[in-house]
């Protein structure tokens, strides 16, 4: 997610889970082929798996950027074709090319050509006046046809003209029961969902129906049900978080970017809804806000915050 899932934001999560894929924000295909690659594509080892999302709709400029996340390490590179900003559509990528199957198998096929890993789309159930119907299972086809490993489909239609990017991720009505259908239709090809998923055991239930869940605001914002992943999805063993050493590791990741010209809050500022519900998250949060957001700020700020949250009650008994 743009803005969001920095490489600070993806350390911080797989601190929560060990097994979940994340992904990075969009970047441009033009930009991983001729911008500051380090800056844009830099990743810390633990992050893996990680898959890099790319956003374009040139075969060969697509193609380029993904062996360039290849050689960088990344596990899987996926094709951005559901985001419907302004600057996007300008630069004919994103959902717009919901109405260009055709185009979108180009580009799948010519970054399959080029690459090893895994190559995934992410995509709308329409666009505009489109049928999701007849749009989705073309633009399904398209990419399996091409190779793809797997399509995610954010399970709502963008308006591109009309509706904000903003509005365009909560106006226009999730619609599960189409990718559900999709899935049906596709049997052998992995599907995955998302959209409007606020709990794991929301995710877990959409499991019955396609091969898997993605979250993207309830797990920014509630970073802490991160923690069930592991062991509600991969098998691992359900022991409770050790919340002090997530804070000791995120610490010492902070101090390591602030050595390196970085700021305290380029880390904590994606941590802030960790304690959500728990007494003295709200001071908690106030201290990552304000006083980790000063220059200057050091790892001892967010040790300080975390002091602030008392694990020993409940939130109804506060
Ligand atoms: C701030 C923000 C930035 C986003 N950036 C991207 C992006 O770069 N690529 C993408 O595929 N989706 C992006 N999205 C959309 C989310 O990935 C997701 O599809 C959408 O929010 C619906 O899922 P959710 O209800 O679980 O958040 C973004 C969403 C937000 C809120």
């Amino acid at each position: 997610m743009m803005d969001w899932t920095d490489r600070h934001c993806r350390f911080f999560h797989h601190q929560l889970t060990r097994e979940a894929l994340l992904y990075t924000e969009m970047v441009v295909a033009d930009a991983v082929i001729h911008g500051a690659r380090e800056r844009l594509l830099g990743f810390d080892d633990s992050e893996h798996p990680v898959a890099l999302q790319l956003g374009g709709a040139d075969p060969g400029k697509l193609a380029e950027a993904a062996r360039i996340g290849e050689a960088f390490g990344y596990d899987e590179i996926n094709l951005n074709v559901g985001c419907p900003s302004d600057r996007v559509q300008s630069g004919t990528f994103g959902a717009c090319l919901m109405k260009t199957p055709v185009l979108v198998a180009d580009c799948v096929a010519a970054m399959k050509a080029a690459v090893k890993i895994p190559v995934t789309v992410k995509c709308r159930i329409g666009v505009d006046e489109q049928d999701p119907e007849p749009a989705l299972d073309a633009l399904a086809d398209g990419v399996f046809a091409a190779g793809a490993d797997a399509l995610w489909v954010h399970a709502r239609k963008a308006w591109l003209e009309g509706l904000s990017p903003k509005e365009n991720r909560d106006v226009p009505p999730l619609d599960y029961g189409r990718v559900y259908r999709l899935k049906a239709r596709k049997q052998n090809k992995f599907i995955g969902i998302n959209g409007g998923i606020q709990s794991l055991a929301e995710a877990l239930r959409h499991l019955d129906h396609v091969d898997g869940a993605m979250l993207g605001r309830a797990a920014y914002h509630t970073p802490g049900i991160l923690t069930g992943i592991d062991a509600a999805f991969y098998g691992g063993t359900a022991e409770p978080f050790d919340f002090a050493a997530l804070i000791d590791a995120m610490a010492d990741y902070a101090a390591r970017h602030i050595e390196q010209g970085g700021r305290l809050g380029h880390v904590t500022r994606h941590m802030v809804g960790l304690f959500h519900g728990l007494p003295g998250a709200r001071r908690y949060r106030q201290i990552l806000s304000t006083e980790a957001t000063k220059p200057g700020a050091g790892p001892q700020v967010l040790k300080a915050a975390f002091a602030e949250v008392d694990f020993g009650r409940t939130a109804e008994a506060a």
